[in-house]
Parts: structure tokens; sequence; C-alpha cells
């Protein structure tokens, strides 16, 4: 693995090391702590089970803690060489990739800051949304409120890419190029993009959530296919210009995936505990952190569209045309032991008003929603505006496994094409 991976693999041997370890103290930590973070009042129902228990909540607090104690202790690794080269006067030869010049036949080392203000505003941005993450599980904080809190925890990263890279244009496509010339520059509206992604990331994995496991399986979904990415940029028989940023991916991927697997072994069917709006924070914030830093958001998004289909397709809901219950998961009925779309109800007094009654039936026709109407025509109940639902409008009942691990198959088949897109399509359409 050391001389497989362009620039230098041994960083990435103890990563891996790191993760196994975070692996297993996430495992036993949250077997461990599950009692006492009921006492302290985490805990939820399992609203689709034949028993309604209650589990312990907020359980990717301590995925995210174990976390960022491993990507802390790692700092050192990622550097070693240049702390030896910085320390020892120089004249190492082995360090090529930062020597800034060669003086009276010494090479001069100069350690590179730049790298290290990076990691720690990616450490920075995620203590801060994890600190936030938890302050919502405890106060369910106000959703329009919330809304906005990884915008604060993206602060560091903004400012690091604006003195480090600072790149604020876009390609333009090659059928667009005559008009706008081959690049756009976007200047701070690049800055406005990128707090956007970062608002958007944890959010949406934030609402496609309701299910035991589908938290954790679509965030390692996500993660796997960008350790994925960052693999055909290591592997290439040449040492890649983009070769750090990234290392520095998969720096954070890795652990990442460490915490999140001992996550998932206590959240998939049947769930023995919660992850909290902590899990999704923190595992919407690792996305964006890598993809800033390393320099693909673009690439974040195109592995993102199932919880884009999630948001636009909730924009109803969210923006209050159609009323929205605190929760939209999909029913569970006793009967069967299958889920079912959850539905908003609508009565006599309260129907939609003519273009959003217009709007649904539409939709209905389509198949894009479930409408039920009574006689005379009016509306009964509407299934809830989520992919979760509309999966089972067009599946029928599912048990709640089968749920999750169809909704995760899609988000691999979405992600390995979009992956796709961006490597082959865009040669054709941006000619790179
Ligand atoms: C988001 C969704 C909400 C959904 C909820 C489920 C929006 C705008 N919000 O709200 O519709 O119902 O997530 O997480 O789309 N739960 C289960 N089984 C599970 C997971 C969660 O029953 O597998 C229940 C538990 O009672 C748990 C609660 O959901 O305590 C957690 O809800 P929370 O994460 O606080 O909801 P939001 O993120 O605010
Ligand atoms: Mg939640």
């Amino acid at each position: 693995l050391a001389n497989t991976f362009q620039g230098d693999g041994y960083p990435l041997i103890a990563s891996l090391a790191l993760s196994g370890l975070a692996f297993s103290a996430t495992f036993s930590m949250i077997r461990w702590l599950g009692p006492t973070f009921m006492k302290a009042g985490l805990k939820g129902v399992d609203m689709s089970k034949h028993q309604k228990k209650e589990l312990p909540e907020c359980m990717g607090a301590i995925a995210a803690m174990v976390y960022l104690l491993a990507v802390i202790i790692f700092i050192p690794f990622p550097f070693y060489k240049d702390i030896v080269a910085a320390t020892s006067g120089g004249g190492n030869r082995d360090v090529v990739m930062h020597v800034e010049h060669v003086q009276e036949g010494r090479f001069l080392h100069r350690f590179p800051h730049s790298k290290l203000a990076s990691y720690l505003s990616a450490v920075m941005a995620l203590q801060s949304i994890s600190l936030l993450g938890i302050g919502d599980d405890l106060f369910d904080i106000r959703w329009r409120h919330k809304f906005f809190i990884p915008a604060f925890a993206s602060i560091p990263l903004l400012v690091v890419y604006f003195v480090d890279f600072g790149v604020t244009s876009v390609v333009i496509p090659l059928p667009l190029q005559p008009y706008l010339g081959e690049l756009f520059n976007l200047g701070a509206l690049y800055y406005v993009y990128m707090a956007s992604v970062a608002i958007f990331s944890p959010n949406s994995i934030n609402i496609l959530a309701g299910i035991n496991g589908i938290e954790v399986s679509q965030s390692i979904v996500i993660a796997l296919l960008l350790a994925f990415n960052d693999c055909l940029y290591l592997l290439t028989p040449y040492l890649h210009p983009a070769t750090d940023s990234h290392l520095f991916s998969l720096y954070f991927l890795i652990p990442f995936l460490g915490v999140s697997f001992a996550l998932l072994w206590h959240n998939w069917y049947p769930a023995r505990v919660f992850v909290g709006d902590t899990y999704c924070y923190f595992a919407g914030m690792v996305f964006v952190v890598v993809s800033i830093l390393g320099h693909f958001s673009k690439t974040l998004i195109l592995l993102l569209i199932p919880q884009i289909f999630n948001f636009v397709y909730s924009v109803p809901q969210l923006f209050g045309l159609v009323p929205c219950p605190r929760h939209r998961l999909p029913r569970f009925n006793a009967r069967t032991g299958l889920l079912e779309p959850s539905v908003t109800p609508w009565t006599p007094e309260r129907q939609p008003k003519p273009p959003v009654a217009w709007a649904l039936k539409t939709l209905d026709k389509l198949k894009l929603l479930r409408v039920t109407l009574d006689e005379e025509g009016r509306f009964v109940e509407t299934s809830n505006f989520t992919i979760l639902n509309l999966w089972l409008v067009w599946r029928g009942p599912l048990r709640e496994d089968r749920l999750a691990m169809e909704i995760t198959g899609m988000q691999v088949v979405v992600g390995l094409f979009g992956l796709f897109v961006r490597h082959r399509l865009a040669l054709i359409v941006f000619k790179q």
C-alpha cells in the first residue's frame, strides 16, 4: 500500500489502523453508554415496531467524539516527513514536495503551514458542527433556526479556501463557450455557493431519515464513493497534481467509515439505538470538509442526487404549501408488519387552494404522490413528500429493512452513475 499510492502511503496505513481502533471504540462505547444516555433523557420511541420500545437517541455523538479524537491523534502522521526535515535543518533528499530552494548545495525545507491550516480548519468545522448537533438533540432547536447552523461551521473552511486556493471561476461547458468564454468567474458568489453546499449537505441527510439504519447507510455509501473517487486520482501511473487534496480527503473519510460502520451495527434494523441529528449534521459536514478543501464540491453534488431529489420533493411541505407534520416517516401497519406511505389528512374545512389542488392531482396522475379523494372530489389525504414514502407508493408495502436496503442500493447506483458522469461525460462537455 505504501508504494501503490502516489505521494506517500505510510500515513494512509496509520489512518487505517487508527480507524480500526475508532471502529472498536465506537462499537463498545455505544453498548456501554446507551443506558447512560437514556438516563439523561436522550431517548426516542421506535415508531415502526409492534412493541413501541424506547431506545437511546443521539448515539451519533459518540461516533463524532471518537472520530474527532482519531483525526486529532492523526495530525502528526501526514506531516512526519516535514517535521523531521524542518527540525533537522534540511538536507533530507526524500522531501522533494516542499523544498523551497537549494542553498549552498543543501535543501532548505519549509514546513507546509497551509496544509496544516487546512487540516486544523477541517477539525474545527467538524467540532463546531458536532457541538451544534448535540445542542439540537438536547433542546430540539426549531427547524428554521437550525437550518443555518452548518453555515457557521463552514466559516473556517471558507477562510482557508480563500487564503490558500481562492479559485472562484467555473469551467463553462463547450456549447456555451462562444458566449461566456472558457471560464466564468463567480467571485464572491462562489463563496455563497460553497456555504450553500455546507448548509445543504447536513440538512439533506437529516431529512432522508426515519427508518432504521438509513441515515448511516446513505452516509456510508457517499463516503465510500468519495473514497473511490479519491483512489482514481491516487492510483494513476503518474503523480496527479491533485494528489495532496485526495490524500487529505482519505485521511478524513477512512476514520469516518470506521465510526459509521460501528454505529450502523447498532442502528440497523431492528435498531438498538438512534443516531440523532448530531450524526446527520456531522456526516454531512465531513463530506463538505473533504470536498471544499479537496476542491471537488461539484463531485459531492453528483453524489447527493437522491438527497437533492428528496429535498426538492419535500419543498411543498417544508415551505408550508401542504401541512407538514412533526414526523413524516412511513406508517407502520401493525397488522401486516409492513411500512406504508404516511399521509397528511385534509378536512372538508381545510382543503388545498385551487392551484395546489391541481398540482397535487397532477402529481398523483404522474405516480409521484398518492392522493385519496372522497365521492365529492374533496381531498381526504395525500402521502407525505419524502422519497421513502414515494418509494412505498411505487413498490407497495415493504418491511423496514427491505426499504432501507432498496434506498441504499438506489444511492449506490445513482452515485456510481454520478461518478461516471463526472469522469466520462465531463470530458466531452468540458474537454478537460
Ligand atoms: C426528520 C424529518 C421527519 C422525520 C424524522 C425521523 C423532515 C422535515 N423532518 O426530522 O419528518 O420523521 O427526521 O428521523 O423531513 N425514529 C424512528 N425510527 C427510526 C428513526 C427515527 O422511529 O429509524 C423516530 C424516533 O422517535 C426518534 C425520532 O424519529 O426519536 C428522531 O427524530 P429527529 O431526528 O429528531 O427528527 P428531525 O430530524 O427533526
Ligand atoms: Mg433527525
